[in-house]
Order: C-alpha cells, then structure tokens, then sequence
C-alpha cells in the first residue's frame, strides 16, 4: 500500500454505491483518503445541503479506518495543493473520459498534481447521483443503488418535499 494521500473530489449530492466502491478500493491502496465534498457543485444547486452530504458520507465510510469526508471551496487545484498529494476519480463510461481528461490536465496544470483513476465496477457504471434523485423522487426503486444511510435521508427529504407542497 502507498503511503501517499488521496483526495477523491465530489459533489456527493447525494453518495451512490458507485461513490462508495471507489472509496472502498482507494482506500486499500493509499495510506489515507480524504473525500472532499465541493461546497457549491458547479452543475447545479445541490438538492442536500452540504451538511447533509458530509453526514451521508460519514456515516458510510465509519468502516475504513483511513478515510476522512473533509469540505472544500473554490478550485480543487488549490485546495490539493496546499495538501500535497494525488486526486482519485472513478469512470464510468468513455464520455466521463473526455471531460475527466480535460479536468485533470488542468488541475495538472495548474497544480502539478496527479490524477489517478480508477475503473468503476461494472455493477454501477450506469448509476451516478443524477439519475438516482430523478428515478427516487418519481418513485423508482434505488435501493440497490445507494448506501442505507443514503436512502433513509432521501426518503426524509421526499416526504418533507411531499408535505411542504
Ligand atoms: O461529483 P462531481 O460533481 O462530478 O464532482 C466535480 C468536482 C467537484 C470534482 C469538480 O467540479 C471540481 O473539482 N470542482 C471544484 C472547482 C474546480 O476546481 N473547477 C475546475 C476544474 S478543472
């Protein structure tokens, strides 16, 4: 096991199994995994608060000893490197590949840091927090897709949505 830390960056809004099996893994090859939840994701306003998402995570990485849910804002390049270490990032599909390859040249640019990836198992290359809030909320079924603690703060945030309409 390498002894250097890994960042593994996300919005997290909210953790997917997917997310946790790339923790899971990262954190059998590094000596410490730090999971950096971004403050205000890019794409959107987050359906959980940042708080929520922090908590989420905390309570799914309490098995793995090396794995700490840290926050960060502004550019991740800045945030790793006044840390110093490598970025860990999952991929799904060859479109994540194009727009991963840019992200990371640039943190490389802008930081010399690395960026590590690793292939997302096969059980959970089509789910990503997206699609897993638009099928929960309509009433799908996504138990196979998110971690327990994950699915009980959803079902709380459908029925208070449901109750303040
Ligand atoms: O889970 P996501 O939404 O795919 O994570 C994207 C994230 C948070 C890793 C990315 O948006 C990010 O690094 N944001 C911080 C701002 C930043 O550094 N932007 C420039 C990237 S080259």
């Amino acid at each position: 096991m390498s002894e250097k830390r890994a960042i593994y960056p996300g919005s997290f809004d909210p953790p997917t199994n997917g997310h946790l099996d790339v923790i899971e893994r990262a954190a059998s090859c590094f000596g410490e995994v730090i999971v950096a939840v971004v403050v205000n994701p890019q794409k959107r306003n987050p359906m959980f608060s940042l708080e929520e998402r922090e908590a989420m995570l905390r309570d799914c990485v309490a098995p793995w000893p090396n794995v700490r849910v840290e926050h960060f804002r502004g550019l991740l390049a800045d945030y790793v490197k006044s840390t110093g270490d490598v970025i860990v990032k999952g991929l799904r599909v060859v479109s994540d590949f194009e727009s991963e390859m840019s992200t990371a040249l640039m943190n490389r640019s802008l930081s010399r840091v690395d960026t590590l990836f690793l292939m997302s198992d096969a059980r959970y290359s089509f789910v990503s927090s997206s699609i897993v809030k638009e099928v929960f909320f309509l009433g799908g079924d996504v138990a196979a897709l998110v971690p327990e603690p994950v699915l009980a703060v959803m079902s709380k945030k459908r029925t208070s949505l449901v109750n303040s309409r």
